[in-house]
């Protein structure tokens, strides 16, 4: 039978604004084709838990230092999103490493947003506020978003959206990453899950 919205998974760690933006897409009608039926932390205490809960959405908490290793940490998270029949898998602020094992399991169904025009600023250890600092350092007058499918290279899966942001001549770096968010992230990434679960629905 065909399902009239493609499950969605949000993986988080922190503070989850673009899951409230995801959240807040669904329900002004931005997404119509996909419904965020689970979130998943790996930070007991990441406020993107209690956004998930007073949406009403399911949350597991999966912590690497109650896991035997990478594998079981994995295995956890893949058992929760099998039984949880997730058809889209999304990184929004998920600061754990993912083996080529599971992003090679769940291939073109995990994306990730990341705040930079990419290929700039991205890679291992771009990440929060140093890539706005890089960015700075370097002298950008653009940078931006990207959303883009995620393999087993750090930031190096194919592009799917991308959004460009401004920058001025007396930007800092939380100026900077405030901007990228309000004006690329939080518009592409929900945007991004829009089209795809509309493309998962008619599969
Ligand atoms: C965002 O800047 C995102 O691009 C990056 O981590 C940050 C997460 O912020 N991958 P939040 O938890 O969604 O507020």
């Amino acid at each position: 039978m065909r399902k009239n919205k493609a499950r969605v998974a949000v993986l988080v760690s922190g503070g989850g604004t673009n899951l409230q933006a995801i959240i807040d897409a669904q329900k002004n009608g931005v997404i119509r084709h996909g419904e965020v039926r689970l979130v998943i932390a790996n930070k007991a205490d990441a406020y993107a838990l209690t956004r998930a809960r007073n949406a009403g959405i399911p949350t597991l908490t999966v912590l690497k230092k109650e896991c035997g290793g990478q594998r079981e940490f994995e295995e956890k998270i893949a058992a929760a999103l099998e039984m949880h029949q997730i058809d889209l898998i999304v990184l929004a602020g998920f600061m754990a490493i993912l083996s080529k094992d599971f992003t090679g399991r769940f291939e073109r169904k995990i994306i990730n947003v990341h705040p930079s025009l990419i290929p700039s600023f991205c890679g291992a250890g771009f990440y929060g506020l140093r890539v706005h600092e890089a960015a700075l350092a370097k002298g950008v007058k653009v940078t931006g978003a990207t959303v883009h499918f995620v393999n087993e290279i750090p930031d190096g899966g194919e592009i799917i959206l991308q959004k460009a942001v401004k920058v001025y001549p007396h930007d800092t770096p939380q100026k900077l990453q405030l901007r990228v968010m309000k004006q690329a992230e939080w518009k592409i990434l929900p945007a991004a899950v829009e089209m795809l679960s509309a493309k998962i629905i008619a599969e």
